[in-house]
């Protein structure tokens, strides 16, 4: 999960370079390098940290070369230092890559046997120097699939080399990898994101491929060296580019345009005018679907949590969830009637994509709900669901998750609908509550200044408990990912019913409990399983949309958010909760757009 860039220019390519890197910084940012083609030599410079580091050192020594690569790093092997920081360079060639080469052990104990000595702790060093050693006898191409033959694991590549002063060469296994196209220029990236400002005319490579580019001529191969060709994409015109525009930073603008986001979804889904759900061509008939499974990882797999909710009151249809770094190593009974869902933000994260290969090489039906329609996970599934949120870019998901809970709300209303699982005012009823939850998402944002009294709780904080039950409990255990990974404070998120079985040990004087219960079947409950929090001293912090006085003296704070209906509680309910871990970094002064040891898009295993 780092983040590549190449670029083959006839004029200096530095500044390039780095504009790309900070758009690929979400993938990485521990540390950052280039590597240009300067008077025939390699001219290779790094840093630990942020691209504005490595740009800083530009600055002041300035890389002239018009054909380099570029690397952000999220460290896999080796600390992030500068001589672990990519490219990996030796005299005649550099290499940035993003992925994990599983036997570099093993390859490092033979390269050294040889007499060959290693300057980092990373995996890709071996890249670097088996293609080193290939070029003593053969020219690039062969060189490089040679190497590549002997690498197992995952991998994107850029790769430069001194007496070829023409030509990048690009590869790719597991790890995604695209290709831009534009005049006297051609570049190689890890998303087209990082292109998209010098071109929207993209290919991606896919397992197997290399490429060849030049400023003018981009050529693939697969890896026995034989011509491939490549279809050419123009990629739409994004409106709603990553601008912060007046907000501090992404997140809070993440955050506070989720009205917008929903409004978006929700009108490119159903028509106003007939009162249903564009949603058609499904890719099994929905009276023959046995079973739907919701497959994601991290705040994704929390959508697929509440989903699963929504789809056993309103279908009948049978649902299992899995996290996609289980699920791909699970023993699978395949049956063609059951429909395969993925939820990914990125569309690229490495675990997900590999869940959904192992499907559509079992010729199951795939479908997957995406934010980036142009990602591998969208261009492998049989069906696409955009999300349509626009470019996310703090770490932490926000709008995304908001989106992904809609599209699978909607996708469930219409199969309900189609399968006669539901009559017709139930359909009418959801669907109304659904037209109405933009409005309910711009009253929940104004709940901040509450939420932002109640965030100062944690500071002196040991640690803090989410809980929840029914379509709460996964808005429990992503409040508490959500301040986790923003203000590193450890959070538990817990169904409230639970707590008695062990978690109850943790609870002591003075430890901020926050509990969501919304005003639907488990209200009473709840209240009981938070009584148990009280006796033992914790401090309850509670969020509802029930209208019935509840602070008393034992409520530290109480949050009241507008009703939606229970079905569609969770999406509100969430809106708090973000702005709680948001609050709690800022008064930390965590780095909120890029949390620390984290990066937006996770393309490793
Ligand atoms: C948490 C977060 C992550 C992602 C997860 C999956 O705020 O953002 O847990 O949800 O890494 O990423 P995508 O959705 O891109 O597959």
């Amino acid at each position: 999960m780092c983040g590549i860039i190449g670029i083959a220019s006839n004029k200096a390519v530095s500044s390039n370079i780095i504009n790309s890197l900070k758009k690929l910084e979400y993938r990485g940012y521990d540390s950052a390098g280039l590597a240009t083609l300067n008077k025939n030599e390699i001219d290779e410079k790094k840093c630990s940290g942020r691209v504005d580091q490595l740009e800083k050192m530009l600055f002041k020594n300035p890389s002239n070369g018009s054909i380099g690569i570029g690397h952000v790093r999220w460290a896999t092997h080796g600390i992030p230092n500068v001589t672990n920081a990519h490219p990996h360079s030796t005299e005649i060639v550099s290499v940035v890559h993003n992925g994990i080469i599983e036997n570099s052990d093993n390859l490092k104990k033979k390269l050294e046997s040889k007499g060959i000595k290693f300057k980092s702790q990373t995996d890709t060093e071996v890249i670097t120097l088996l293609i080193t050693e290939q070029l003593k006898e053969r020219q690039p191409l062969e060189s490089v699939c040679n190497t590549l033959k002997q690498l197992k694991g995952s991998f994107a590549l850029g790769i430069i080399f001194k007496n070829f002063k023409d030509i990048i060469i690009g590869a790719r296994r597991g790890s995604p990898l695209a290709v831009g196209y534009s005049n006297n220029e051609n570049y190689l990236g890890s998303d087209s994101y990082a292109l998209k400002s010098m071109t929207n005319k993209i290919s991606y490579l896919d397992d197997g491929d290399l490429c060849v580019l030049s400023k003018d001529k981009v050529e693939f191969y697969d890896l026995n060296k034989n011509k491939i060709n490549k279809k050419i994409h123009i990629l739409t015109n994004d409106q709603n580019v990553a601008n912060k525009g007046d907000y501090k930073n992404f997140m809070s603008k993440e955050i506070f345009e989720q009205a917008t986001t929903a409004k978006n979804c929700i009108n490119e889904y159903t028509d106003s005018l007939k009162k249903d759900i564009n949603i058609y061509n499904f890719p099994i008939l929905p009276s023959n679907i046995k079973k739907i499974t919701l497959i994601g990882c991290g705040t994704a797999y929390h959508s697929c949590l509440v989903a699963r909710y929504w789809f056993e009151e309103l279908t009948t249809i049978d649902v299992e969830i899995d996290i996609a770094s289980e699920f791909r190593y699970r023993k699978l009974k395949f049956d063609t009637n059951n429909l395969y869902i993925f939820v990914s933000q990125s569309g690229e994260t490495a675990d997900t994509a590999a869940a959904l290969d192992i499907c559509n090489k079992n010729n199951m039906k795939t479908c997957s709900v995406v934010n980036s329609v142009e990602s591998t996970i969208a261009r492998n599934s049989n069906w696409v669901l955009p999300i349509h949120a626009g470019p996310e870019i703090g770490v932490a998901s926000t709008k995304a998750f908001l989106g992904q809970m809609i599209v699978l709300f909607i996708l469930c209303l219409k199969l309900a609908k189609v399968r006669k699982d539901i009559d017709h005012s139930t359909f009418k009823m959801n669907l109304s509550n659904l037209e109405k939850l933009p409005e309910a998402i711009e009253k929940s944002l104004k709940v901040e200044n509450s939420i932002q009294l109640m965030a100062k709780e944690f500071l002196d904080a040991k640690g803090s408990m989410f809980l929840g039950r029914g379509l709460s409990f996964p808005i429990a255990l992503e409040g508490a990912l959500k301040l986790k990974e923003l203000s590193y404070l450890h959070a538990e998120g817990y169904p409230a019913g639970e707590m008695k079985h062990g978690p109850l040990a943790l609870i002591e004087e003075g430890l901020p409990v926050i509990v969501i219960a919304p005003k639907d079947k488990y209200f009473e409950k709840t209240l009981s399983n938070m009584q148990e929090v009280i006796a033992r001293g914790g401090k309850i912090l509670f969020i509802t949309d029930h209208k019935k006085e509840l602070i008393n003296e034992n409520i530290r704070f109480g949050i009241r958010m507008p009703s939606i209906g229970n079905l569609l509680s969770p999406i509100v309910l969430t809106i708090p909760l973000q702005l709680l871990a948001y609050h709690v970094a800022l008064l930390k002064d965590c780095d909120i757009d890029k949390p620390r040891n984290l990066a937006k898009s996770v393309t490793v295993e």
